[in-house]
């Protein structure tokens, strides 16, 4: 089954054109960085006037790259949520008018779900029950998976996803965007233990994210200490560097610590982390070694499937559309929309005699 998968939910414009679900025969991605870069985030409005400008080449440029014409598509997947609403209506509204015109069927996919997904092009089929991490700009979440397309949400953020706090402690050091990649590349010359930040702890003791909290006392440490952010784009101090890697080793050990903790409540076979904080080679390590502690296989997307992109979008929805799940053409753009469905994750679970928290 050939796919086209479309992916405009925030700030790329990607195509890509996947066979079975597993073979990607293009990927194509225009990436909106250099037009937020100077406003230090993603401006909404610019972002889907920038869609709407490359939507058809994005698209043109899959087909022309993986060498297949519109004929040969058995199907569209495109991202149908949640992302910003003028983003997601250009590639749904491009998706179904694509879907009209070939005849041929489409289906929605969630954002989140295509991340997980984003692992089955490099990695061995996955193992059910699985516990993915999904960590981006937007999301951290854990979901436990007892069989494909069944999932319950397990763990969240109370506040700032953990790219997000990668975004706005660069933001504060000086550092440029997206922060992610710039701090990991300072925290490489850092010392992970100059600055003792403590892990944040939930008072009522789920396994629950919070990074706000370590937002803040790295601004209270810089305030304090007198640490100088960097100055138009100059070079950074060692207590720079030294705070960039005091900062991600917090990010990773929560990541990874709450990871093993999940599992060790619920016994999946398979660990994945994808989204785009999940290109942190950080925590690649630890979690590799932590998984290995627990005697399980871990599943990362390269760095290129890691962040936004719409091979995993066509992955995600190749399992819907071989199941002959299809969308009617009034399907629309839903911001907010979740990823679980806990009714059918129990059943599931408890078909599989999977114990795991209510
Ligand atoms: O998945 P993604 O492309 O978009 C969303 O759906 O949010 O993730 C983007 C986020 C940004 O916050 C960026 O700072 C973070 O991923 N990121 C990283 C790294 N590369 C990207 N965070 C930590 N380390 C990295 N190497
Ligand atoms: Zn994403």
């Amino acid at each position: 089954m050939l796919v086209l998968g479309i992916e405009t939910s925030c700030d790329e414009t990607a195509a890509a054109l996947v066979r079975d679900g597993r073979e990607i025969l293009s990927s194509v991605i225009s990436s909106q960085v250099p037009i937020h870069k100077r406003f230090g985030g993603v401006v909404p409005e610019l972002a889907s006037r920038e869609h709407l400008d490359k939507i058809v080449p994005v698209v043109n440029e899959a087909f022309e790259r993986a060498g297949v014409t519109t004929r040969d598509v058995d199907g569209i997947a495109v991202t149908v949520g949640p992302g910003l609403v003028g983003s997601l209506l250009v590639g749904v509204s491009y998706a179904k008018a694509m879907a009209y015109a070939l005849k041929k069927p489409f289906v929605g996919v969630n954002h989140i779900e295509g991340h997980i997904y984003s692992v089955a092009f490099e990695n061995p089929p996955i193992e059910y029950p699985a516990e993915a991490l999904i960590v981006s700009g937007g999301h951290t979440n854990i979901f436990f998976i007892p069989e494909p397309g069944k999932y319950k949400v397990l763990s969240r953020t109370r506040d700032d996803a953990a790219g997000e706090a990668f975004d706005k402690v660069a933001k504060l050091l000086g550092l440029g965007y997206p922060g992610g990649p710039i701090i990991e590349r300072l925290a490489r010359e850092g010392n992970p233990h100059a600055v003792p930040f403590s892990l944040p702890r939930m008072g009522d003791g789920l396994p629950d994210f919070s990074f706000s909290g370590l937002k803040t006392a790295v601004t209270k440490y810089v305030r304090e200490s007198g640490v100088t952010p960097v100055e138009n784009g100059g070079e950074p101090s060692q207590a720079i560097k030294d705070l960039a890697a005091s900062f991600q080793h917090t990010v990773v050990q929560s990541l990874v610590k709450t990871m093993a903790r999940v599992a060790e409540e619920n016994y999946p076979k398979t660990l994945i982390i994808a989204g785009g904080v999940a290109c942190n080679g950080k925590l690649r390590e630890v979690a590799k070694e932590t998984a290995g502690r627990l005697g399980l296989p871990v599943y990362f997307p390269s760095p290129h499937l890691s962040t936004d992109n719409a091979a995993m979008i066509a992955a995600a929805g190749t399992v819907k559309l071989e199941a002959g799940q299809h969308d009617a053409l009034d399907l629309n753009a839903d911001v907010t929309l979740r990823l679980q469905n806990m009714d059918l994750a129990e059943e599931a679970a408890k078909r599989a005699g999977v114990r795991y928290r209510l």
